[in-house]
């Protein structure tokens, strides 16, 4: 299974823990730090008693900063701190911990905060960030934990539930338990989750007994993912290409930025790819990116529109505003694109209707303005309805198979489509433009008014601030340095 393996190579930086001197194994009520070198890309602030993991700032996009538990010798984050907003990397940032870990920004207050009321702060040699209360173990209580909010990364040991979620860093896929599975989830459209890979427990070696607790999963140390009931037999066992063949190395899975679930274990100086949930590449939910066609046969995109035409950039031309939403009382309308020999990746997940014809398929769709696109099988009669913004298509060549989509026509609203609603809606907008402009200069200037003397650092605060959206990126923005290739 060579072509399961691939490297991770470290590419740019290596924390400069070693000159950090001693770092704290437990932190207790009354700590406090700032983010005050200005050189690192990691400044630690509590090590693990093996020095394998380290809690701390870890610098995102030069100037920010993620509160993050990384891998010291691959400086790769296992976990990082859900900030409301991403924190400056500057003294006037303060990390303490009061009972509660707390991050503070002195102009957006309170970033983020454990809300707990604890004694001391611990990372565990699992890598495990605790909150305690209490004396020397047994006689602890754990108040919070970061395994209980995984971010993009389960680790060896760590038991990943059905109330919690994975998220990869540019926020677009999720990995969630149900019942009986693990399933993974595209978020193409808010509110609107399309499974795209789902992994039903095989019960080998195990039943699931009804009423017998809900399942959960875990990445065991000798190379597998495992589900589990009430029971220490698992109902599932999924091996690695490593399996039973690792001593003394670290596990993990990731949910990637391409939405596969991948492996790998740490063989002392590199990360080895070892599992790939989903191994075709025209099986992953975008790898075209929307309006993309993927060719299985060797990988490679096109465009929808012109499916002959090689094309490395975004087909995103098209892409349709929600149909639904209040602004579609502007009337923008919409073009047909129809495609010959497409299919979904994963229609096997989809939702879909019988239809007696290729014509009451798409008509299912285009009266409903929640449908962005309906892909018609001829021999079968189904119809997939798609209700989130058309992703990557696979090529299959089979003319039976027919694609109806949906694509903005804004680009071309002079030629045609331009309706009279059309025009009022533009005046109605440049209206609330022209009011929103008035709105947020006399803000601004009340503003000024009100903090004249710290007038200069505030607007420069408010410049840097970024959504919450943005910040689901930054964990992948500090992965960047890491590049992963296919072998
Ligand atoms: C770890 O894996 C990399 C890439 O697969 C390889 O080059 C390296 O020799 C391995 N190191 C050890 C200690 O096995
Ligand atoms: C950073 O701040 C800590 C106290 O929070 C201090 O002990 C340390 O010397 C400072 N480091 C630098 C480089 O200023
Ligand atoms: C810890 O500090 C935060 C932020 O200043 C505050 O909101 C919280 O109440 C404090 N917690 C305790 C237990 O003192
Ligand atoms: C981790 O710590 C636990 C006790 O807290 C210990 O039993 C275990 O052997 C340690 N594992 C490693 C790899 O150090
Ligand atoms: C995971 O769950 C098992 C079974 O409930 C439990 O024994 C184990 O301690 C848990 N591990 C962690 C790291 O929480
Ligand atoms: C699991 O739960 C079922 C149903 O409650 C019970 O019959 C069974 O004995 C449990 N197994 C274990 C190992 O606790
Ligand atoms: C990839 O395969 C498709 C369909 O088999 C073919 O049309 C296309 O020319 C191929 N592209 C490249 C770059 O080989
Ligand atoms: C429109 O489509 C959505 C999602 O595909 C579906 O839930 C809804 O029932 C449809 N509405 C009508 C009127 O068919
Ligand atoms: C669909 O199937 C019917 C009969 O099964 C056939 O007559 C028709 O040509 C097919 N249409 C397309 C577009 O393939
Ligand atoms: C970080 O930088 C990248 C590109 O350099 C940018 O796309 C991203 O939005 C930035 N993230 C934040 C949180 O500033």
């Amino acid at each position: 299974m060579a072509g399961l393996h691939a490297s991770v190579a470290i590419l740019s930086w290596i924390l400069p823990l070693l000159a950090a001197g001693a770092v704290e194994t437990e932190l207790l009520k009354g700590f406090k730090a700032t983010p005050n070198r200005s050189d690192s890309a990691f400044q630690p602030v509590l090590a693990d008693p093996t020095g394998k993991f380290s809690f701390g700032f870890l610098r995102v996009n030069e100037s920010r900063l993620a509160l993050a538990v990384v891998h010291v010798a691959s400086s790769l984050p296992l976990w990082s701190a859900d900030l409301a907003e991403s924190a400056r990397w500057s003294d006037r940032t303060e990390l303490s911990f009061n009972g509660s870990l707390v991050i503070l920004d002195p102009f957006a207050g309170v970033l983020w905060s454990t809300h707990t009321d604890g004694d001391r702060l611990v990372l565990l040699n699992s890598s495990d960030l605790q909150v305690r209360r209490g004396g020397d173990p047994p006689a602890f209580a754990v108040l919070w934990r970061s395994f209980q909010f995984p971010t993009n990364t389960l680790v060896e040991n760590q038991n990943f539930t059905s109330d919690m979620s994975l998220l990869s860093s540019n926020g677009l896929y999720s990995m969630r338990m149900g019942d009986n599975f693990i399933g993974l989830y595209g978020s193409f459209k808010q509110g609107a989750d399309q499974i795209y890979w789902k992994h039903k427990a095989l019960e080998a070696r195990a039943d699931i007994v009804n009423g017998g607790g809900p399942i959960y999963a875990r990445v065991e140390p000798d190379g597998y993912l495992a589900m589990y009931q009430n029971s220490s037999k698992p109902v599932d066992v999924e091996t690695f290409s490593s399996f039973q063949r690792l001593i003394n190395s670290f596990v993990l899975l990731r949910l990637e930025d391409d939405g596969n679930l991948k492996g790998y274990h740490w063989n002392g100086s590199d990360w080895v790819l070892d599992y790939r949930a989903i191994t075709g590449i025209c099986e992953l939910p975008s790898t075209c990116g929307p309006y993309g066609l993927c060719s299985p046969e060797n990988g490679s995109c096109t465009c929808m529109d012109h499916p002959d035409r090689s094309h490395t950039g975004p087909c995103d031309g098209h892409r349709l505003a929600d149909l639904c939403a209040a602004n579609s009382r502007l009337h923008v309308g919409f073009r047909v694109l129809r495609a010959r020999g497409v299919e979904l990746p994963y229609k096997e997940l989809m939702r879909y209707q019988t239809a007696p014809s290729l014509e009451r398929c798409e008509s299912i769709c285009e009266s409903n303005c929640s449908c962005f696109g309906a892909v018609y099988n001829n021999a079968s009669g189904s119809c997939y309805v798609m209700d989130y913004p058309i992703q990557t298509l696979v090529n299959v060549g089979d003319e039976g198979k027919i694609g109806y989509f949906k694509v903005s026509d804004q680009s071309d609203h002079g030629a045609k489509g331009y309706r009279v609603g059309y025009g009022v809606g533009i005046v109605m907008w440049v209206l609330i433009g022209l009011a929103l402009v008035g709105t947020v200069l006399g803000f601004g200037f009340y503003r000024w008014r009100r903090s004249r003397r710290g007038v200069k650092g505030y607007l420069a605060e408010e410049e840097n601030r970024v959504t919450p959206g943005q910040y689901k990126g930054l964990a992948s923005a500090s992965f960047k340095s890491i590049e992963i290739g296919r072998s």
